[in-house]
């Protein structure tokens, strides 16, 4: 993706962490996806949001991949995760951003220290992840 790009996502992820609902693990994540729909691109972001039912909690990243769907984009171009300190996405949500390309550029940033990245590609995060065909 366009470099000059993946600052704001970085940012708008670091904005959308603050909305965290985290009230168990006190583990506020924020994702930010540039998605495109063929025509436009646009930023989708999400927070996680936990439960009294711990294991119904959502990731920041699945969270912000079915608001980019939901919209009608399905061209996933880069994901920023903010989580301090950085996180890698999980399993889960490694298998949930493969769904939608193997080479989707990742990029991890802690807030605390936004200019010290890390960055993955979903593939490289999950080699041979599933796909039914
Ligand atoms: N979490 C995410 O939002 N994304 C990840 O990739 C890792 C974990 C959330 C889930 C839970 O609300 C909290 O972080 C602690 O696991």
């Amino acid at each position: 993706m366009d470099e000059n790009l993946l600052r704001p996502l970085i940012d708008a992820a670091i904005q959308i962490r603050q909305h965290a609902y985290a009230p168990y693990s006190k583990f506020h994540v924020g994702a930010a996806i540039l998605a495109s729909d063929g025509t436009a691109q646009q930023t989708f972001t999400g927070c996680n949001v936990e439960n009294a039912s711990y294991g119904l909690a959502i990731c920041a990243e699945r969270a912000a991949a079915c608001a980019a769907v939901a919209a009608g984009f399905r061209t996933f171009l880069g994901v920023a995760v903010a989580a301090s300190p950085l996180a890698s996405p999980c399993g889960a949500c490694r298998q949930f951003l493969f769904e939608f390309g193997d080479d989707i550029v990742i990029i991890g940033v802690d807030p605390e220290q936004p200019d010290a990245l890390k960055r993955w590609t979903t593939a490289g995060l999950l080699p041979e992840g599933f796909r039914l065909e």
